[in-house]
Parts: structure tokens; sequence; C-alpha cells
């Protein structure tokens, strides 16, 4: 099992770029069952929940063509209209495979996911989700089951929590379903806008991505596509939180800085020179204050969830006391027992994290728990005192592309060993 070794004490310094969203790509790979014809996607990150994603598109019947970062999709005719346990137990997102399975080829057969690190993640809004549209949904043997026979019918779905995925998934369904279906309470997150823009070049017709309310009129057949994703935000948010950490002088490029919004302000707030340079460019300089500032995080464009444990590895060198609220999961606070281990003061009161700052962190031995959780440990390892050595990194392999890479090229000390 791979681990990371970092040597804190370096500032991030110099241009890193930012790769394309894992989760833009996952649903836009999923996207490709719609239709018969081929489906061009352009900066597809290299990570392992992308060729999770790749291998299960072939076990339904997809012909998968990588080239760089460039990935053509072809499903003549879907084979196996199913996503099986021992691909879903890795990757939960299997899950965006229902929608279009079950609008192309009528049924669709997936492993219920199973919880995770950060919670329960249930699917059930997904299931009343296709419910709404005309599907039948059984559930046996640890696989949910989707049957329409004939064609789905549009309908209204009401949303009562608001699901990202989810709402991809009965987008997905939608489009080629009878008629016209509302999506109310539906997610606004960049990454649902860019998989509407997909489905709309492949002949969709969409109204309202990106807003509560999304309107789509069936239409009968979908054509294939050529669409280049959107930067991960999460991601870049990472690594402008690093510059912030460290006090180094790091400008992020290739992002979408208006999907940063939220972070900018707390990081505005707490006194960081955090700097928007233009649409695809933020620059963090030294010089700023790392002040105490609470934060909560909300669906988009709230504080993002995925950028929370990140946040808290900041707020760990703040001076005062800070409270950090996580509304979306409830169990995404992992990271805290392992940066208690390198000297941090965190006191978890259930969906709330009190941080006493300024702690000086020593590197330690510690182990990641999920993709996120994995990135404020390198965080925080960046600025302790010493050596730290994190375990099962195959959880930041997940979601972050070539990140040994990135930061060794901004001057941070870390190396992978196997
Ligand atoms: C997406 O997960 C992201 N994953 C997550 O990123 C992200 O943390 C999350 O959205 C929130 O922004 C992908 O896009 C592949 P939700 P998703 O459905 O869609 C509850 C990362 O680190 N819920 O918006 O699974 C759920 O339990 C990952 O890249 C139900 O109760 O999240 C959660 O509490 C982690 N029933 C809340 O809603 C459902 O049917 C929001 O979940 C669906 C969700």
């Amino acid at each position: 099992m791979d681990k990371f070794v970092i040597q804190g004490g370096n500032p991030l310094n110099g241009t890193i770029a930012t790769s394309g969203a894992k989760n833009s790509a996952l649903p836009v790979l999923a996207a490709a069952l719609l239709t018969a014809e081929p489906v061009i996607l352009h900066r597809i990150p290299r990570v392992r929940d992308i060729r999770t994603m790749e291998r299960l598109l072939v076990d339904i019947g997809s012909e998968v063509v990588e080239d760089g970062e460039t990935v053509t999709i072809r499903t003549s005719k879907i084979v196996s209209p199913e996503a099986p346990y021992e691909l879903v137990k890795t990757m939960r997102a299997s899950s965006l495979v229902l929608g279009p399975l079950a609008a192309r080829a009528g049924r669709a057969r997936v492993s219920i996911p199973g919880g995770c690190a950060i919670g329960a993640r249930p699917i059930d809004l997904h299931l009343q989700g296709l419910t709404k549209l005309g599907a039948t949904v059984s559930q046996e043997h640890g696989y949910v089951e989707a049957v329409a026979p004939g064609r789905l019918r549009g309908g209204h779905i009401f949303f009562d929590r608001i699901t990202v995925t989810g709402t991809e998934d009965i987008l997905m369904a939608a489009v080629l379903a009878e008629g016209e279906t509302v999506i109310s309470n539906a997610a606004r997150e960049p990454e649902v806008v860019d998989l509407a823009e997909l489905l709309v070049k492949m002949g969709a017709r969409i109204e309202g991505a990106g807003t509560s309310v999304i309107r789509v009129q069936g239409v009968e057949e979908l054509h294939g596509a050529e669409h280049q994703i959107i930067a991960d935000r999460i991601e870049a948010g990472t690594f402008v939180i690093g510059g912030a950490m460290t006090g180094g002088d790091l400008t992020v490029t290739e992002c979408v800085a208006e999907h940063l919004g939220a972070l900018i302000d707390k990081l505005s707030a707490a006194g960081v020179k955090v700097s928007v340079i233009d649409a695809t460019t933020i620059r963090v300089e030294p010089g700023g204050t790392i002040l105490p500032v609470d934060m909560t995080t909300e669906e988009y464009p709230g504080f993002a969830t995925d950028l929370q444990a990140q946040y808290m590895a900041l707020m760990t060198q703040a001076d005062g006391i800070s409270i950090i609220t996580e509304t979306i999961f409830e169990n995404r606070f992992m990271h805290a027992q392992e940066l208690r281990r390198m000297g941090a003061n965190i006191r978890i009161d259930g969906r709330k994290a009190i941080l006493a700052g300024r702690s000086n962190l020593t590197g330690a031995e510690v182990i990641a728990s999920d993709l996120r959780a994995s990135a404020s440990l390198v965080l925080a390892a960046l600025v302790a005192k010493g050596q730290t050595v994190i375990d099962r990194v195959y959880h930041i392999d997940r979601g972050y592309e070539r990140i040994v890479e990135k930061l060794s090229g901004v001057g941070a000390r870390i190396s992978r060993v196997e």
C-alpha cells in the first residue's frame, strides 16, 4: 500500500495547474451510455475513480478508447445493464449509471452502494425519482433493479433534500423520457451544469441547469457529441488553501475562479492575501494573516463540504477559536483525529468541530480515511515540523491527479513510497 513521506516547512511557491473535475467526469462518462454514437470527452483526469467508471462502462458494453486526457466512448448496444458489487463497493458513484441504463435499456441493476467513511449515503432519492419517471424499482440480494418496459415518462420530481448525483441521475433518465420532466430542489453544482451542457450537445432539451428547477423535454434519441469538462474546483481550492497555510506565493491556473467564490470570501475574511487574477487564475501571496473564521458547509454556491477537511487544516494555524459545522454528511470529521495526532487542538461535538489554534503541528505517522481527509493531512504535513508519513494514499489517488508531481513542482518535499 503506497505511502506519502512529507517533510514540512517549505512554502508553496510558483504555479500549479488544475486538472479536469473528477465529479464532472463521472456523470459525463455515464451520459455516454445514452447514445449509440461516439462521445468524445476532453480533460478527463487520470485518477482511480475514472478508471473504475471506464471499466464499468466496458462491462456494460461500451467501447472506451483513452488518449491521454481524451476519452472516446461508443456504446453501440447495452450488453449488460448492470453495475456489479465488486465495482460499486470501490466507487459509489457507479449509481450514476442507473438513470442512463433505465432510459436507454429499459433496465438497470446496480449493487446498492454500501456506506462509506463519511456517512450512510443512501440512494433513496435517486430511486424515488426513477419511480416518478415510471420505472419499477425493487431491491434484493444487495442489488437495486429499475425496470421500465417501453419508455420512461416525464414527471415532477421534488427532491426533499438536495442531492448532486441524484439530480444528475434523474436528469440523464429524463432526457429520453416521454414528455416534460421538472426537477425541483435540484442541485446547482457546476458539475450538474457541465453535465447538462454535454446532454444539450447530444440533442437533449434542458432548461434551468444550475438553478433549483430544471425542466427537461424528452426526445426520442440522442446523438454523439464532443465536450471538454470543467476544471476541478475542489483540487484548485485544495491548492489555494495549501498556499495560504504555507505562506507561499502560489498561483493556481486553469481553474474556474467563479466556482470558488465561497472559499475566496472565507480566506479573505481570515486575512489571507488571495486574489482572482482572471477567470481561470487565483493567486495567494505571503504577508497575510490566518484569523479564526467560523465556516458552515452548504450546497453550492455555499462553502463546499469537499473543502471542509482542507479548511480545518488551515484553521489549525489560526490564532484563536474557530467552529466548523458540517451540514451535508453525518460523519465527515475523520481527519480531525489524525490532525490531533499532529498536535492540532480540535474538539468534535456532533456536526461541529471546535478548533483552538494556533497549533505548532509536528510530523507523525497518520492514516488517510477518505479522499478529502487525505488532502487535509497532506496540507497539515506541509506545515508540520519534521516528517509525516501518510498511509493508505490510495484514497487520495481517487481524486487528485499527479498530486506528488504537482506539489513537488511548487517546492513541497513530498514523495511516494511503495
Ligand atoms: C457528490 O456526492 C460528490 N460526489 C461528493 O464528492 C460531494 O461531497 C457531494 O456530492 C456533496 O457535494 C460526486 O459528485 C461523484 P449528495 P453525492 O447526494 O451526490 C444525502 C468527493 O470527495 N442523500 O449530494 O453522493 C447524502 O447522504 C465526493 O469528491 C440521501 O439521503 O452527495 C448526503 O447526506 C465525496 N439520499 C446528502 O444527501 C440520496 O438518495 C448530500 O448527498 C442521496 C443523497
